[in-house]
């Protein structure tokens, strides 16, 4: 039985609408990943009070329009999610803002953001050709009608909360939908919006007001221990209190369809966010292919779908996933290292990937360099557990960008610690 670090997404959108509500907000089970703190401390860089204990984050909100200049960069770090989203509160600021981050967020692109928000009137500076470190001068902003040319919840996000700040309605429509957990926070916060399958509008006018708060449990993260749990014979697992958003569960549909023993159970609404249990056992899985819409529905769980090829009949085939390659590291082509370390037949393509299945042979312990990048780290470390011999995962703790206790409840879990 586990209970799991609060969701990184849904963390990182209650810290920023608590921000610019008026009035306190507190936040339970807010992620304990790295991201997640960037995001605090790059808002209390903008003068927003925080507190943090043991149990819970209290933020003294400042109102749509009370943030105050920073004079020093924001250090959005690891976090993509920082960058994109607070690109879009900063679009709406009377001041000019500089945020960065880490070596890997500096070779990310930010087009995609750039594009929409200075359509709607900011400016924004790029030193290096669409890359961190962004120069952002907002004010009042005017409404779009956006369409997306990448499907990326974090640039819908980022457009939306620009959408505060407007003379009139905006709105963003994607090719696929994805997660909808800024529509949800916004609606939670007092915000106006109208959606369909795939278009969001948003209203700009109503206050946003402080909020009480708790996060459900990350299904992004659960997806490693419900992987370790599928491949080891006689696991049986109970995850408690994880986050079964629709836009995100896609995840355990596929798993299901080749072949996991997965069931949720104790369904219930929080904050218009879906949360349930997940019991989880052994099974022989079948392997299959990823492509097309489902790419964006679980864009984050790939790689630990890529690593579970081995482990099934006729292996994992990905295609459409170019994204793939401007996430922390160039995931396709990282997993395709760490699992031919250890003796996976991979065949790389542009878009994606083929792990072949269990035919091909067991896989073998290795020395595994994950490239600083969090998701690769916990996969490859759960595809160690089902290799032979014993495998090294160099800067291991790189997962704490999402998931700090991932070893250790590893550990707990096959009982070699209490
Ligand atoms: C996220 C959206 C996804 C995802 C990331 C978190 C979010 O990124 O990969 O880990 O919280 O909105 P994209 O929007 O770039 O697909």
């Amino acid at each position: 039985m586990a209970e799991l670090p609060g969701d990184k997404s849904i963390s990182h959108r209650y810290a920023i609408l608590s921000a610019i509500a008026e009035g306190a907000s507190e936040i339970t089970n807010y992620a304990t990943s790295a991201d997640c703190r960037s995001t605090l401390h790059c808002i209390e860089r903008l003068g927003v009070e925080i507190d943090i204990g043991k149990e819970r984050v209290k933020v003294s909100g400042r109102g749509l329009r009370g943030l105050r200049e920073s004079r020093r960069a924001l250090d959005a770090e690891n976090s993509g999610t920082t960058i994109r989203m607070l690109s879009g509160i900063l679009s709406g600021q009377p001041f000019a803002t500089t945020i960065t981050g880490d070596a890997s967020l500096r070779r990310r692109p930010m087009r995609r953001v750039i594009e929409p928000l200075t359509q709607m009137g900011a400016e924004i500076r790029s030193e290096d050709s669409g890359r961190a470190p962004l120069v952002i001068r907002g004010g009042q902003l005017h409404a779009i009608d956006y369409t997306s040319p990448v499907p990326s919840a974090q640039v819908k996000s980022a457009i939306l909360l620009a959408g505060l700040y407007t003379d009139g309605p905006t709105s963003v429509t994607e090719a696929v939908r994805t997660r909808d957990h800024t529509e949800l926070a916004l609606r939670e916060f007092g915000a106006r919006l109208d959606t369909s399958k795939t278009m969001v509008r948003i209203h700009p006018g109503p206050k946003l007001e402080g909020r009480q708060l708790n996060v459900p449990g990350d299904l992004s993260s659960a997806v490693f221990l419900t992987a370790a749990a599928m491949i080891l014979p006689g696991s049986a697992l109970i995850l408690h209190n994880v986050g079964l958003n629709p836009t995100r569960a896609r995840v355990l549909d596929f798993l299901i369809s080749i072949g996991a023993s997965i069931h949720p159970t104790s369904l219930q609404s929080r904050h218009g966010e879906l949360v349930g249990d997940l019991s989880v056992r052994h099974a022989e899985l079948s392997g299959g292919e990823i492509a097309g819409a489902q790419v964006a529905e679980m864009i984050d769980e790939l790689p630990m779908l890529a690593a579970l090829g081995p482990f099934t009949e006729k292996g994992i085939e990905i295609h459409d996933a170019q994204e793939l390659r401007v996430k922390e590291s160039d995931r396709i082509a990282t997993l395709a290292e760490g699992l031919r370390r250890m003796g996976a037949s991979v065949e790389e393509f542009p878009d994606g990937l083929r792990v072949a299945g269990r035919s091909a042979g067991k896989l073998k312990g290795a020395t595994i360099e994950p490239h600083g990048d969090h998701r690769i780290a916990m996969a490859l470390a759960v595809a160690a557990l089902g290799a032979e011999g014993e495998t090294t995962i160099r800067d291991a703790e790189c997962a704490g960008v999402s998931f700090p206790e991932f070893f250790d409840v590893l550990d707990r879990l096959r009982g070699l610690k209490n």
